[in-house]
C-alpha cells in the first residue's frame, strides 16, 4: 500500500509519517506501508500541475493531507494565499485523488465554527466560520467527495513546529513577573502524535465523512498555560487571567470563543477517543523538556 502525505514537514504531518512508518515496521506479513513523506519544498498543494503529476506518477492508494497554511492572523491579511493553499490547493488534491483512485484523508479545523454555541460542537452543526483561515479550511472540506474522511481538530501542539506549548515554555523563562493568558476562549488541546494515530487509523480504513478528533476534556489558554508551567516544574502562579479584548496588540483573526468539538462520530461508532488533553500535553512537556 502506497501513501502520499502532504506537508510532511509540519506538526502533524511529521507525526503522521511517524505513525505510519511505525505501523508498517511492526507488520509481520506483506511488505508493509510505502509512505512518501512530501514536503512544501517537495509538493506545493497550490499547484495544479504539480499535484496531478506527483499523484499520477506514484498511484498513492491513499493520500493524508494536512498541507495547510495555517498562520492564522496572517491568512487575514492575504485571503488569496489562505484560499490558494487551504481551499484551491485540496481541490488539486482532491482532483488528483479521484484520478488515481486514491482515498483522501483532510485534516480541518475548530474554526470552521462562530464559537456562539453554549455545547460542545458536534459534526453536524452548521459551520459559520468567523476568520479568513476558518473559511478557506471549510471550503477546502467541500471540495471533497463524499467519500473522504475529514478530521476536524483543535489546539494542537506537537513536537515539530511552533505551537502553544512551546510559547509558553519561551514566555515563561524569557518574560520576568506575570504571564497573561487569555480565559474566555475555551477548546480542546490536540497533542499531535495522538491526532496522527487516530488519523492514519481512520483513513487506513477509508472511514468517510466527518470526524472530531481531539483529546478529551476542554480548557481555555489561561488554564492551559499554567498546566504546562506546572509539567515543566514552574510555577503555576505566574499565569495571569486576561480577556480577548484585552490582547495588546489585538489579534487581526477573530477567534471563536467556544470551539469544544464534541468526538460524536468516534463515540457513537464505538471507536477509542483520544486520552485527556491534560496528560497528553504533560508527557508533551516533559518531552520537550528534558
Ligand atoms: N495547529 C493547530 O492548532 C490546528 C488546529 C486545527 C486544525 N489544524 C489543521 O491541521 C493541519 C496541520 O496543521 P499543523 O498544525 O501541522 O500546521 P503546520 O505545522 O503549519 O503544518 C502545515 C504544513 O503545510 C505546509 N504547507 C503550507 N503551504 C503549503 C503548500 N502550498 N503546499 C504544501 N504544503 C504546504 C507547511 O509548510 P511550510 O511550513 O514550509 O509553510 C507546513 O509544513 C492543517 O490542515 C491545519 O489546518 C491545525
Amino acid at each position: 500500500m502506497r501513501i502520499l502525505v502532504t506537508g510532511a514537514a509540519g506538526q502533524v504531518g511529521s507525526e503522521v509519517v511517524a505513525e505510519l512508518r511505525r505501523r508498517s515496521g511492526e507488520m509481520v506479513k506483506g511488505p508493509g506501508l510505502d509512505v512518501v513523506a512530501a514536503a512544501r519544498s517537495e509538493l506545493d498543494v497550490s499547484d495544479r500541475d504539480a499535484v496531478l503529476a506527483t499523484v499520477t506518477a506514484l498511484e498513492p492508494d491513499l493520500v493524508i493531507h494536512p498541507a495547510a497554511w495555517t498562520a492564522v492572523d496572517a491568512c487575514e491579511e492575504d485571503p488569496d494565499r489562505a484560499f490558494a493553499v487551504n481551499a484551491l490547493g485540496t481541490r488539486h488534491v482532491a482532483e488528483a485523488c479521484r484520478l488515481a483512485g486514491a482515498h483522501v484523508a483532510y485534516v480541518s479545523t475548530d474554526y470552521v465554527f462562530d464559537g456562539t454555541a453554549t455545547a460542545p460542537y458536534r459534526e453536524w452543526d452548521t459551520p459559520n466560520p468567523l476568520s479568513v483561515y476558518g473559511a478557506s479550511k471549510l471550503a477546502g472540506e467541500r471540495e471533497l467527495s463524499p467519500g473522504a474522511t475529514i478530521v476536524r481538530t483543535s489546539w494542537v501542539c506537537g513536537r515539530t513546529g511552533p505551537n502553544m506549548v512551546k510559547t509558553v515554555l519561551r514566555l515563561a523563562s524569557s518574560t520576568p513577573g506575570a504571564l497573561r493568558f487569555v480565559d474566555d476562549q475555551r477548546g480542546s488541546p490536540t497533542v499531535a502524535h495522538d491526532l496522527a494515530a487516530k488519523l492514519v487509523e481512520l483513513a487506513l480504513a477509508r472511514r468517510s465523512g466527518i470526524f472530531h478528533v481531539t483529546n478529551q476534556g476542554e480548557t481555555t489558554w489561561f488554564e492551559f498555560a499554567r498546566t504546562v508551567l506546572a509539567a515543566a516544574g514552574l510555577d503555576p502562579g505566574r499565569v495571569e487571567p486576561i480577556a480577548t479584548m484585552d490582547l495588546d496588540p489585538p489579534r487581526p483573526a477573530p477567534r471563536p470563543k467556544n470551539s469544544v468539538l464534541d468526538n460524536s462520530v468516534l463515540r457513537l461508532s464505538g471507536i477509542e477517543l483520544l486520552p485527556e488533553w491534560r496528560d497528553s500535553v504533560a508527557a508533551l512537556v516533559v518531552e520537550l523538556t528534558r
